[in-house]
């Protein structure tokens, strides 16, 4: 199953996808109980797969789901054979837990290096790694990824922007991997010590994890004179590196389809939709031995459009997600998850407000939380310290606290606005 050559043809696609899709709904029933459960209460069998449209006859897989059988309960090998753990925060606190077998590994290593190329990566290329290392699947997705591929890796990972400017002038990457925020970030800097960033060695920007336009594409390119394509995964999917922009059309990423089977649904209905037509990406893995997923809800809108540079199929750049997910400097982060610990932060109140800024190039999130009335003065001024530490520690990402006076935001009328997103 790691085989990872790029099909020539569609023809030759579709046979391959559609021997691929019967042993992955095979493995899945066998081996994972929550799929038998699924399978069996919507009739359906591994085996009434006869052709790819006979996909839509099985059960869609949700993120609810998914934490629902935290932390194991998704795997369909035996815990001796998951060789990487990777993990994405979630609504309830309760994370979703991602794992992967030696083969996995090497597939997503070849699929990450297959993506660089395509963004017109060599194997002589020096690859400057701005993603998060850790739980993320950003840094070590990407580095293993460019590693594959015969590169010098800098693992650089995120954060400290003034030494990641010095070791991009000092160390002369050809790449860089980063969110576009960042790759935002790290320009400002270069003008704030004073280097143009257009002097720069860097030649290549793979930009993703987090929504962005052409406007951004044009920005960061023309200031750092390089080439920004975009690159898209999903931890419950793979990872980065399930679809790639090539370099030489930048219309969008090729998904590569030969590991990776996408639908377009109805966000409401879940009725497939035909191609070209806008609604939720839904994948199906097709090679995955650790945590295959059948028919995995990413809640990412966009629609699918005929390859260009590749026969493989493209996604149009992803235009918003069907639920609240706020995607902060590339951490995703939910209002709920806000809510639970504003619940348990002592002063506060139960009303708050998501406040999305942007200062400069960086986006901002303020959480407008109601002090008790009965908090003094000093508790109010700690609760707001403190509920600023419980979600950088809970959640990963640095916010501003505003305690506002008691009864001073809005309530709810039928459906709460949580979000003020005053970025436009
Ligand atoms: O963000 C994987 C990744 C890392 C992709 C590095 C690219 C580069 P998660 O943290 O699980 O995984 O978040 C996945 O992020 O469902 C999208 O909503 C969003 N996302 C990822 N790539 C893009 C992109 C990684 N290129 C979620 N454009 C996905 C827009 C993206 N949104």
């Amino acid at each position: 199953m790691t085989d990872t050559h790029e099909p020539a043809g569609r023809e030759q696609l579709a046979a391959l996808q559609l021997t691929r899709l019967r042993a992955t709904l095979r493995h899945a029933y066998d081996n994972v109980p929550f799929y038998r459960r699924s399978f069996d209460a919507a009739g359906v069998r591994p085996e009434d797969c006869r052709g790819l449209g006979d996909l839509a006859r099985f059960p869609f897989t949700t993120k609810a789901d998914l934490r629902a059988q935290y932390p194991w309960g998704m795997f369909a090998v035996d815990r001796s054979r998951v060789r990487r753990l990777h993990a994405s925060s979630g609504t309830t606190g309760v994370p979703t837990v991602v794992g992967y077998t030696e083969a996995d590994l090497g597939v997503w290593a070849d699929l990450v290096a297959r993506s660089l190329r395509a963004a017109g990566v060599r194997p002589d290329d020096t690859v400057h790694v701005a993603y998060g290392y850790g739980l993320f699947t950003g840094g070590l997705g990407a580095h293993h990824g460019a590693e594959r591929l015969g590169c010098t890796v800098i693992p650089a990972s995120g954060g400290m922007t003034g030494r990641q400017v010095r070791l991009i002038h000092d160390l002369r990457p050809d790449v860089l991997m980063a969110t576009p925020s960042y790759a935002l970030t790290l320009l400002d800097e270069f003008e704030r010590q004073g280097i143009d960033p257009r002097t720069t060695s860097l030649r290549v920007g793979v930009l993703g994890a987090e929504p962005w336009t052409e406007g951004m594409r044009r920005e960061i390119e023309e200031r750092f004179a390089l080439d920004a394509v975009d690159i898209y995964g999903l931890s419950e999917v793979m990872g980065p590196g399930v679809a790639q922009e090539c370099v030489e059309t930048k219309d969008g990423p090729h998904i590569w389809e030969d590991h990776f089977y996408p639908e377009i649904v109805d966000p409401v209905t879940g009725e497939v939709l035909p191609d070209g037509a806008h609604g939720e990406l839904v994948f199906t893995s097709l090679t995955k031995e650790a945590m295959p997923v059948i028919r995995y809800r990413t809640r990412d809108l966009t629609r699918l459009l005929p390859g260009t540079a590749r026969p493989v199929r493209r996604m149009e750049r992803i235009t918003g997600r069907c639920d609240d997910m706020i995607i902060l400097r590339g951490v995703n982060l939910f209002p709920s998850q806000v809510e639970e610990i504003v619940l348990r932060t002592p002063g506060v109140a139960p009303h708050f407000q998501l406040r999305l800024t942007r200062e400069g190039r960086l986006d901002r999130l303020t959480v407008r939380a109601e002090a008790r009335p009965e908090a003094t003065p000093g508790q109010r001024e700690a609760a707001a310290t403190d509920l600023a530490r419980q979600v950088k520690e809970g959640i990963g990402v640095s916010v501003a606290v505003e305690l506002v006076a008691p009864r001073t935001l809005e309530r709810s009328a039928g459906k709460l606005r949580r979000v003020v997103d005053e970025r436009r």
